[in-house]
């Protein structure tokens, strides 16, 4: 690789995944994958195959479906773990075995309970045994900011030995600082012999807040490869974010002199894939993805940036996939128009689903003034269901609340499905409860209700309600959003976003209307909370 580029391993579908709150299914990971594979990451760290049958198979399917990124699966060094990374990894067409070992003397001490010259001799081994397995090893020392100077020397020297051409220095707890960060690398590569046959790579964490700094600060110390994730999610205080290290790469060109392959124009579709997936919106103040990011409300500002756009923007919208241009459209809008619109903004939706949306948007349109771009990426991430058979899945028909200060309210849904209308009545203490659960009375499948929020897509009077589902059966977790001008509908849409992909994952389970004994059901749930349709008789 050419001493000026940076290589970037993404890391979200791994220390990202690992996350609370960011967990996907086989099919959201797959996607992810390919869009990583087209925002131009060097390396999709797929997932940790022994870690479950989950990961495993994750690792599997993404090795199969992603042909010009290496693939690669998180393994400790161990022989079962690097078997199993190596098996999950044999369909890809880059594969790359990333094992690591703690080297710091708290990890050795307390975690592994092992001695400085036992982690050297494992490291030996199982970077060799890694390396007859697969032609690609990345080795990481991990807690390497806490490591003894000295060892962790020892440590790259024999991993390299062995067959590691990357070696990873991660600051595993977000501990260090950045002078510390330039000390530790400048360290490798002035004391380790053979520093030159291999890359050298960071893996930095956030807990204070300085994971970007300290990647930047690896990088002109030498470190070729970084470590990130979109969004910078990750174990607790998260990872370095991808779109941060590479704006910073691409704005500061002048002072960092440094090439890497990511299509930045690409980041606001990667990053709003993942919110999509995930259900969690960056805050809106992040960096480069967050809603306000490239959002000037100071007179000051406008005035100046009306003179020369420099004066308060470093970077553009256009350059990471956000466009600025807030063009509305509204219920004169035709077709075409539209269908533009979503390619614009980087949707290129087959044409059923594009119908489907359509009629969503004309929808939206009639209640709305106008819809704003922000109003369609919403629609579109959520207005259509992305997974399974559209003849099983239930629709909204209709419905209506009863609900008031001093009454319990009551919710009359109508779900469609295959062409049949299903329709309940149930009571709650507002009319989002009463409404979820005339959606789970109909379905017949019991669920929890795990999370549940709601947030304005705009900020005006007729802004667009997105409301965001965690639901839980036996089976999983399944996330949903849904938006709409009307709350309760949005609330009902997002309901059944997760609902559809529930019931696709555990087909069996419809219309036995069978709760098993373990089973949290919504309707516990509330009763938890003290809410209960005994507080509210049936009339
Ligand atoms: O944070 C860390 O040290 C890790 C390693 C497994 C690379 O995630
Ligand atoms: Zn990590």
């Amino acid at each position: 690789m050419s001493d000026n580029r940076v290589s970037f391993f993404d890391t979200t579908l791994r220390d990202g995944e690992q996350a609370p709150g960011y967990s996907m299914t086989l099919d959201e990971k797959l996607r992810m994958a390919r869009e990583l594979e087209n925002l131009g990451v060097d390396v999709i760290e797929a997932g940790f195959a022994i870690a479950s049958p989950g990961d495993f198979e994750s690792v599997r399917q993404i090795s199969k479906s992603i042909r010009n990124t290496t693939v690669c699966s998180l393994s400790r060094a161990l022989a079962k773990d690097i078997d199993a990374a190596a098996e999950s990894l044999e369909g890809a067409a880059h594969p790359r075995i990333h094992t690591f070992l703690a080297t710091s003397d708290l990890h050795l001490q307390y975690k592994l309970k092992m001695s400085r010259e036992d982690a050297l001799q494992q490291v030996k081994a199982m970077v060799a045994y890694a390396r007859n397995k697969c032609a690609e090893v990345e080795f990481s020392a991990e807690d390497a900011s806490r490591t003894d100077p000295d060892f962790l020397c020892r440590v790259i020297e024999a991993a390299i030995a062995n067959g590691a051409s990357v070696v990873n220095l991660p600051d595993t707890v977000g501990y260090a600082t950045p002078s510390e960060i330039a000390q530790m690398v400048n360290n490798i590569r002035s004391r380790v012999p053979n520093i030159d046959r291999a890359t050298i790579s960071m893996h930095v964490h956030d807990d204070l807040g300085l994971a970007v700094a300290n990647s930047l600060a690896g990088v002109m110390a030498g470190a070729r490869q970084v470590e990130c994730t979109v969004c910078g999610i990750g174990e607790r205080a998260g990872n370095a974010a991808l779109e941060e290290v590479v704006m910073g790469l691409r704005t500061r060109k002048d002072f960092y002199g440094l090439e890497y392959g990511i299509r930045t124009e690409e980041i606001g579709k990667a990053a709003r894939l993942l919110s999509s997936i995930t259900g969690i919106k960056p805050f809106p103040s992040k960096s480069i993805v967050g809603a306000n990011a490239f959002a000037h409300e100071s007179g000051i500002h406008q005035h100046g940036l009306m003179n020369n756009l420099q004066t308060y923007e470093i970077m553009t919208p256009e350059s990471v996939g956000v466009k600025k241009t807030e063009l509305v459209l509204g219920k004169h809008s035709g077709r075409h128009a539209f269908e533009e619109r979503l390619k614009t903004l980087g949707y290129n939706f087959p044409k059923d689903r594009i119908e489907k949306l359509f009629e969503a948007f004309k929808k939206t349109a009639d209640r709305k003034k106008t819809v704003s771009d922000r109003d369609i990426v919403a629609l579109a991430e959520t207005a259509v269901p992305l997974v399974g058979n559209p003849e099983k899945m239930y629709f909204l028909e209709s419905f209506v609340v009863n609900s008031g200060n001093r009454m319990s309210s009551t919710a009359n849904v109508v779900l469609k499905r295959g062409g049949k209308n299903y329709q309940e009545v149930a009571l709650g203490t507002g009319p989002i409860y009463a409404s979820i659960r005339a959606v789970e009375k109909i379905i017949h499948h019991p669920f929890s209700l795990e999370d549940y929020s709601i947030q304005a897509v705009t900020e005006h009077r007729d802004a667009l309600g997105e409301a965001s589902v965690k639901i839980r059966d036996e089976t999983g977790i399944y996330r949903g959003r849904g938006v709409s001008t009307d709350i309760i509908e949005a609330s009902i849409l997002a309901c059944l976003s997760a609902v559809n992909k529930m019931l696709d994952e555990n087909q069996s389970a419809i219309g036995t209307g069978a709760a098993s004994s373990t089973q949290r059901t919504f309707e516990q749930d509330m009763l938890g909370c003290g809410h209960t349709d005994k507080q509210f008789p049936q009339s």
